[in-house]
């Protein structure tokens, strides 16, 4: 827990840093990650762009994996996943450009998208470090209420309390949110991770991290989910951390 965002933010930048230079990638063992978009990496994806241009870390060797992209927006729109990714990560590290997965929101069959995912996912043998937010409802990705323990990426409908959450990215209006978007699963995070970090920023925030750490395990709040991973760091400030 760290008394702002931006702590918390800087230690973990620091650590994926760490993580990946450790672990010393190379072509035929890439480091892979998974990615979450979201207002709470932001500062994190600022930092690694940083340590990039100061030459600390190179991605050349990273493959990543993004959690979840609306339905139907073009990658050149600039609410979708894709186009905040290439904003504020992408474009300005040496990532490959065939390194790097996200959902098509565009796919004509949606179905065989996730499906390709999932299995391109499972392709590289584990994921060794699988970073999150949390919804304020406890979602993870867009796995909203009702997600199983098994559930694997797939289209999926976004909750009332989700199109009212991302709203203020869609002139404050729930109505002009993506009804709809592709996620990866819980099981496509958890069955396939070695290492779950979740960064978990601002007041608006209590609830979810408050179950995440304590509420009864279950689809009602799939951020509880977490607690069956025997390998998961959260990463807070203080306000998002004040129930716990
Ligand atoms: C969206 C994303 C999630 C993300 C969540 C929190 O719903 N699909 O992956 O964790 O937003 O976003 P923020 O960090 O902006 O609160």
């Amino acid at each position: 827990v760290f008394a702002n965002g931006e702590k918390a933010s800087d230690f973990l930048a620091e650590y994926i840093v760490e993580k990946i230079n450790a672990f010393n990638p190379t072509p035929s063992r890439p480091f892979v990650i998974g990615l979450p978009t979201g207002s709470s990496p932001e500062k994190v994806y600022l930092n690694l762009v940083g340590y990039y241009k100061a030459g600390k870390i190179s991605f050349e060797n990273v493959v990543s994996f993004n959690m979840d992209e609306y339905l139907g927006l073009p990658p050149t729109d600039h609410q979708s996943y894709h186009y905040f990714m290439h904003h504020h990560l992408f474009d300005h590290i040496n990532m490959k450009p065939e390194n790097i997965n996200i959902l098509d929101g565009l796919a004509a069959d949606p179905a065989a998208e996730c499906a390709r995912y999932e299995a391109k996912i499972k392709s590289y043998g584990g994921i060794q470090l699988f970073l999150g937010g949390l919804g304020p409802e406890g979602h993870i990705a867009f796995n909203e209420a009702g997600s199983s323990r098994d559930s694997l990426t797939r289209k999926v409908t976004l909750a009332p309390s989700t199109l009212e959450a991302n709203s203020r990215f869609f002139d404050n209006d729930p109505n002009k949110v993506p009804k709809f978007a592709l996620s990866v699963g819980i099981s496509t995070v958890l069955d396939n991770s070695e290492e779950v970090v979740i960064i978990v920023i601002g007041k608006p925030k209590q609830f979810a991290l408050q179950k995440t750490t304590s509420g009864p395990v279950g689809s009602k709040f799939p951020c509880t989910f977490l607690q069956t991973h025997p390998n998961v760091l959260i990463v807070a400030d203080s306000s998002a951390a004040n129930k716990i």
